[in-house]
């Protein structure tokens, strides 16, 4: 217990520091702000019980600019349905959230799309103790549009997206803005979904929602990186 919140502590540090040196980004200062007050409730939960969901763990912290997952699934699997078809779409940088939409697509038998940036992010760009990284630059400027690389995905015949992304300085990463810019959502219920080390879902919802402008946007969910597929399942069945 005492090595978990010790971790929790050092990785807060972390993101503190960086929003300290970052001064001219309220984003920063929103999404350490957040991170502190999820963490807390967090450790409340986990001194419950040994079993509560484990929130930042130390591989969570340190690997995520160095865990690059390769996939070449850059495309939409076959549709199995005709009609009411399910997509899961995603993006993700260091394969959290790949493993959440792929739960998902399990559990509802959808297809899934992954987003890929045209130029991948490297780890020296998603360096957030970095003020000059890539995705500390993008996140600093919300017209900011990074290009998709995947190839397009056709959304014929699917009535519900499930859409997915890591929290990044307390917001969805600028690419999931470019994807919603880039389709028509009418007629489709749209369900974001993310991950993050502490951080909750905050704005980002509501933002793809406002940039898409098209599709009927339900409230998302945050999932941390040790979530459960039964979590999951949990979820889903409650939109119902
Ligand atoms: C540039 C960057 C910024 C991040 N900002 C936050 C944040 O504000 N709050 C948080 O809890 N986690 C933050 N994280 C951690 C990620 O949200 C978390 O590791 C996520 O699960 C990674 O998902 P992925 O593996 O699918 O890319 C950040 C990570 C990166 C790379």
């Amino acid at each position: 217990m005492k090595r978990k919140i010790s971790v929790l502590a050092a990785v807060l540090l972390a993101f503190g520091l960086a929003a300290c040196g970052n001064n001219n980004s309220q984003v920063s200062a929103d999404a350490t702000q957040n991170m502190q007050i999820e963490s807390s409730v967090e450790t409340e939960n986990t001194n419950n019980t040994e079993e509560a969901e484990q929130t930042v763990t130390s591989e969570d912290a340190s690997n995520a600019t160095d865990e690059m997952v390769e996939d070449t699934s850059s495309e939409a699997t076959e549709s199995s349905e005709e009609d009411g078809g399910t997509l899961v779409v995603y993006f993700s940088a260091t394969g959290t959230t790949k493993g959440v939409a792929e739960k998902i697509a399990g559990i509802t038998g959808a297809d899934t799309y992954e987003i890929k940036a045209a130029q991948e992010y490297t780890d020296a760009d998603l360096n957030w103790n970095d003020s000059s990284s890539r995705s500390t630059k993008e996140q600093n400027d919300s017209s900011a549009r990074p290009e998709i690389g995947s190839d397009a995905v056709s959304l014929d015949g699917y009535t519900t997206i499930y859409i997915g992304y890591p929290i990044w300085w307390g917001e969805e990463p600028r690419i999931m803005d470019t994807f919603v810019e880039s389709y028509s959502f009418d007629g489709i219920t749209m369900i974001p979904f993310c991950t993050s080390s502490s951080s909750g879902i905050g704005r980002s919802g509501q933002n793809l929602a406002d940039n898409a402008g098209t599709g009927t946007w339900l409230d998302g969910k945050r999932f941390g990186a040790g979530t459960s597929e039964d979590e999951i399942r949990s979820w889903i069945e409650g939109l119902q």
